[in-house]
């Protein structure tokens, strides 16, 4: 066969894989955090065994049944991980007078947290408008606080670790509860 061919086989492959992914995941009997870990893999970002250890953090997630017992919990997590970022920035602040560290630390990671706690609160009866505070309220404050800490000539990597921590329960909490919303 001639390599070409081989590999247009070999994508075509791929691509039934990915698209049917999340479907066999439900058919094969994982647990539902493990369904949601392998559609972030396939869609987000290929470490499903972050995602997963990340996950296991909390006992209460791999035992959950529902998906709206697992997207509360996640968002607990994403809750009590946004709250000890906010920390660590009010901590830095105090030795550190950039503006931007200033702006994340206060207005963003508390438009951050109220937007999960938003989300949060509309789960069990209106799990779309829990999207919404997360596709909208959230994502407005998490750039806001990016590109302050963009636009800042110093380099600050553990900044962008913690707002990467966020894209990653941000993206998670979305697949879980689509879930909810798609049925
Ligand atoms: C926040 O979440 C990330 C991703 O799960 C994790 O790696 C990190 O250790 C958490 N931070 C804290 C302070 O628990």
């Amino acid at each position: 066969m001639n390599p070409l061919t081989f590999l247009s086989i070999l994508f075509t492959h791929f691509l039934i894989f990915i698209s049917y992914a999340p479907l066999l995941a439900s058919t094969l009997n994982f647990k539902l955090y493990e369904v949601v870990c392998i559609e972030y893999g396939v869609r987000v970002s290929p470490n499903i065994k972050g995602c997963l250890t990340a996950l296991e953090s909390d006992p209460r997630i791999p035992e959950a049944n529902t998906y709206v017992a697992l997207s509360i919990f996640i968002i607990d997590q994403a809750i009590t991980n946004s709250t000890l970022s906010q920390n660590f920035l009010k901590n830095l602040m105090k030795k550190d007078y950039s503006p931007a560290i200033k702006q994340c630390a206060n207005k963003d990671y508390n438009g951050i947290i109220k937007a999960l706690k938003n989300a949060l609160a509309f789960v069990i009866h209106n799990p779309q408008t829990a999207m919404t505070y997360l596709r909208r309220d959230l994502t407005y404050a998490e750039e806001k606080c990016s590109e302050a800490i963009n636009a800042d000539p110093k380099p600050y990597f553990e900044v962008n670790v913690l707002i990467r921590n966020l894209y990653f329960y941000q993206a998670i909490t979305e697949l879980s509860l689509n879930h909810l919303i798609n049925q």
